[in-house]
Parts: structure tokens; C-alpha cells; sequence
């Protein structure tokens, strides 16, 4: 239920500063809101649907933080009607949102579930009647459990199940879809799933990692041919988390170690898209953790791309020293202890363009967690609103400087399921109480809702409505 209708907005209106960094983006300008599938729709053992490596993880004692699951998250598969009203109510005219292979394909191989398919055809066409382009992901980190009791993405094979999936929602969904991304973050998965052991499915070896990340790269390759062989009109693409790394200090050890970073997370994946090779000072770091490549992958994986997606919440910064040492001196932190450096964005994207030959972009993620609390029907949250401006602005900045951006999507639409902070993070810019799934537009909703609307405005050339739209 919709806690704060339109018109009711408890002072979170426009100043005069946000007014003018929304006349700085031109016609046709995305501006959307994301999720995922694990993270929103619960009904998670309903119509069909297959376990995926999260319903595993989330199983296992202590792997999240307050023990919880997405089992019923924002049960937005139930509520996908009142969802996409408030999406439509935003003002947004994008949603960012992925398919859980698992609900589509239970077992990752062999047969359809027509049930999964229909959810997504209802998202996508109910979007479509409100004026909202779907935009869609094809993994958000949930793979089928059948497909990991294979070897999951440590296995070759778990490529070609991709592709097999790819050109079967592409088939039903490519016609309406405003574009497709193969995947959400592969280092996140290669990474945190595999050599940390942090997130799903929970292992811990390096060399497992770059194997997975090389079949993961291998994966978006074989599905954009494969897509494209099928002609699928949707433009496809790829989304990668990228953040610029600081070395902490000047010492040698420290630039060592900022460039060894910067090589495993930006141009491991990039070099390999655009360029189609790894990076030779990041093979020759991985020793023998360096993945087996057969004949013919690399030029598999640099498939050209109709845009790429790049997710931002903060800079990195590395070096020697004690991870908390580093990001202290009183540096401002969100709650999940990422530090605010709204700079970072505009030093990676101009850093981006200066150093590969890129495809339209997109921020197709950025946003903050914070202690939200609802008291009396209201959750002020003016740090979350200041971050969205600080970020929107060193975009308009990049994009000023000639970056070829076009669109920019806030984490999130929802609170939700924070991966392995389970429900303890809060990046909504809706409250999602869990208990009774009520939903409260937070001040940073209303706050996105009237910059959405000013930017269209003055984007359409109306002066009147420039003038008049001012509320600070
Ligand atoms: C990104 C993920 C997204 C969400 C945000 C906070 O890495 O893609 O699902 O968890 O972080």
C-alpha cells in the first residue's frame, strides 16, 4: 500500500541546485530504477520454480547476517501490479530488473517453465502500458542449483546452458525489451562467490575464481552471437562494477598493489570485452591461477556490444595497510561503510573513454544505504538524496566532458534482500516494511520523482515549465 500519495511530499521537493543539474541532461535521457530477482520477488518455491545457488546459500548456517532468505523478500511476484504502479508513480521511464534463470529453466537444462515465462511477459508488458522500458539482465548472480551440482560456473559446459537461455528469452522477450545484459557484475560473481567464499556459492579458491570468471566472459560472448544469430532486436550488452583504485600512498608497494587491483577488476573484463585479451601484467601476477583459454575464446568474448552498463557506489582504495586504516579519517561512509566520492564516477568514465573504444554507456546502478526508519507514515532520508545529486552531477560532469552516457538508474526501487546482509541494509528508495510488505515512499522517492519530471521538462525545451517547476 502506497503510504504517501501524490502531492503529500513533506518538503522533499526540488531546491534551485537540483533544478539545474536536471536541465543539464538532454532529450532522451534514461532515468530508471533496478532490481533483481532474488532480492524482490520471493515465492521462491512457487509455480515451478527451481532452488538457485542463493535459496542454497542462504540455507547455510551463518552465511547470512541475520540468517534470513529471499524466500519472500518484497513478494513481488505477487505484487508485481502495485509494483509497477509505483515504478509508473516515480516517474521513471526505465526499470532495470533481471529473470531468475531458475524460475524460467528449473534445472538450467531441458525444459521451459511456462509459469516463470509468464511473470516476466506480465512485468514486461505491464512496463510497456505504463510508459516504462524494461530493461533486462539474464544473471543476477542466481544460478540453477542443478547446474552448480555440475560444477556451475567452474564448468565450461554451464557457458553453453547460458547461450541455450539467452536465445530462449531473447525469442520471447527481445521484442519489447528496451535492452539486454548478459551479466550483473561478473567479477562480483567470480570473485565473492568463488575465491572469498562470501557470497553464493560459497567457495574459496582463486584459481576456481579466474576460471569462473574467464567462463562467465566466455558465456556473455556465446549469447550475444547466439542472440544475434536469432535476431534479436533488443540492443545487448554487458554490466560490470567498476570504481577507480587509489593507491593509499605514495610507496612502491602501494602503487603495486592499486595496479594489480585496478588490473584484476576494470581491466581484466574490459580489455577482455573491447580488446579481446587479458591483461599481461595481470596473467603474469595470476601465475598459475591464470584460466585455461581455448583456441577461439577470446575472439568469442569480444562480441561487440550495443552498450555497457557500469554500476558505481564508491572508489577503492588499495594498498598494504589494514582495509579499516585505509577508508578511515573520518571519511563520510554509507551503512554499508562505502565511502561517499561522488568524483570517483566522473574519474572512471572519463578514464573509461580515454583509455577504450566504448559503446553507449550507462550507470545502471548507483545508490546508498542508510538507517532508514518510517515514523508516522514518513522516512526522511536527506544523506540519500544528497548522494543522488552528488552522483547525477559528477555524471552531468563526465557526460559534459563528451562521455557518451544516456541513462542512469537508481539501487534501488525496493528496500530488499542485501545479498549476505540479508535484510540489515536498507538501499530502497521505497521502505519496504517486511512484515506487512507495506510500502512508503521515502523523501528520496519523492525527491527522484520531481527531478525525473523537471529533467523531462526542461529536456522537452519548455520554458514556462522550467520556470514554473522551481520549488526551492
Ligand atoms: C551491487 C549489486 C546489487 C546490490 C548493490 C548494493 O553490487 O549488483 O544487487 O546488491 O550492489
Amino acid at each position: 500500500m502506497l503510504m504517501n500519495p501524490d502531492g503529500h511530499a513533506h518538503g522533499a521537493l526540488l531546491g534551485p541546485e537540483a533544478g539545474a543539474l536536471a536541465e543539464r541532461f538532454p532529450l532522451g535521457f534514461v532515468w530508471g530504477v533496478a532490481t533483481s530477482a532474488y532480492q524482490v520477488e520471493g515465492a521462491a518455491h512457487e509455480d515451478g520454480r527451481g532452488d538457485s545457488i542463493w535459496d542454497e546459500f542462504c540455507r547455510r548456517p551463518g552465511a547470512i547476517k541475520d540468517g534470513a532468505s529471499g524466500d519472500r523478500a518484497c513478494d513481488h511476484y505477487h505484487r508485481v501490479a502495485e509494483d509497477i504502479g509505483l515504478i509508473a508513480s516515480l516517474g521513471a521511464n526505465a526499470y532495470r530488473f533481471s529473470i531468475a534463470w531458475a524460475r524460467v529453466q528449473p534445472l538450467g537444462a531441458g525444459a521451459w517453465n511456462e509459469k516463470g515465462f509468464d511473470f516476466y511477459e506480465r512485468l514486461v508488458d505491464g512496463l510497456l502500458e505504463r510508459g516504462v522500458a524494461p530493461y533486462l539482465t539474464l544473471y543476477h548472480w542466481d544460478l540453477p542449483q542443478a547446474l552448480q551440482e555440475g560444477g556451475g560456473w567452474a564448468n565450461r559446459d554451464t557457458a553453453e546452458r547460458f547461450a541455450e537461455y539467452a536465445v530462449e528469452v531473447a525469442r520471447r522477450l527481445g521484442d519489447r525489451a528496451a535492452s539486454i545484459a548478459t551479466h550483473n557484475e561478473p567479477w562480483v560473481v567470480a570473485i565473492l562467490g568463488h575465491q572469498t567464499g562470501t557470497f553464493a556459492p560459497g567457495l574459496k579458491s582463486q584459481k576456481v575464481a579466474i576460471q569462473v570468471s574467464h567462463h562467465l566472459l566466455l558465456s556473455h560472448g556465446w549469447a550475444l552471437r547466439a542472440m544475434r544469430e536469432q535476431h534479436c532486436a533488443a540492443p545487448l550488452g554487458i554490466v560490470l562494477n567498476q570504481a577507480p583504485i587509489h593507491a593509499a600512498t605514495d610507496s612502491p608497494e602501494d602503487l603495486a598493489r592499486a595496479r594489480v587491483d585496478d588490473g584484476l577488476t576494470i581491466r581484466w573484463y574490459m580489455d577482455a570485452l573491447l580488446r579481446g585479451r587479458y591483461p599481461e601484467d595481470v596473467l603474469e601476477f595470476l601465475g598459475e591461477d591464470a584460466p585455461q583459454v581455448a583456441a577461439g575464446d577470446m575472439d568469442a568474448i569480444r562480441q561487440p556490444l550495443d552498450f555497457l552498463g557500469i554500476n558505481y557506489y564508491t572508489r577503492n582504495i588499495s594498498g598494504t595497510g589494514a582495509p579499516l586504516a585505509l577508508v578511515g579519517n573520518g571519511r563520510e561512509v554509507t551503512d554499508m561503510g562505502w565511502e561517499v566520492f561522488p568524483g570517483g564516477l566522473t574519474e572512471l568514465l572519463l578514464r573509461l573513454k580515454a583509455d577504450y573504444c566504448l559503446p553507449p554507456l550507462y550507470v545502471t546502478e548507483n545508490g546508498a544505504a542508510y538507517l532508514d526508519r518510517l515514523i508516522d507514515g514518513r522516512v526522511a532520508d536527506p544523506e540519500r538524496i544528497r548522494y543522488l545529486h552528488r552522483h547525477i552531477a559528477a555524471m552531468a560532469d563526465a557526460l559534459e566532458s563528451g562521455v557518451d552516457v544516456r541513462g542512469y538508474f537508481v539501487w534501488s526501487l525496493l528496500d530488499n534482500f542485501e545479498w549476505a546482509d540479508g535484510y540489515t541494509r536498507r538501499f530502497g528508495l521505497i521502505f519496504v516494511d517486511y512484515a506487512t510488505q507495506r510500502r512508503t515512499l521515502k523523501d528520496s522517492a519523492l525527491w527522484y520523482r520531481a527531478f525525473c519530471s523537471r529533467a523531462r521538462a526542461t529536456a522537452a525545451g519548455a520554458p514556462s515549465t522550467r520556470q514554473g517547476r522551481s520549488n526551492g
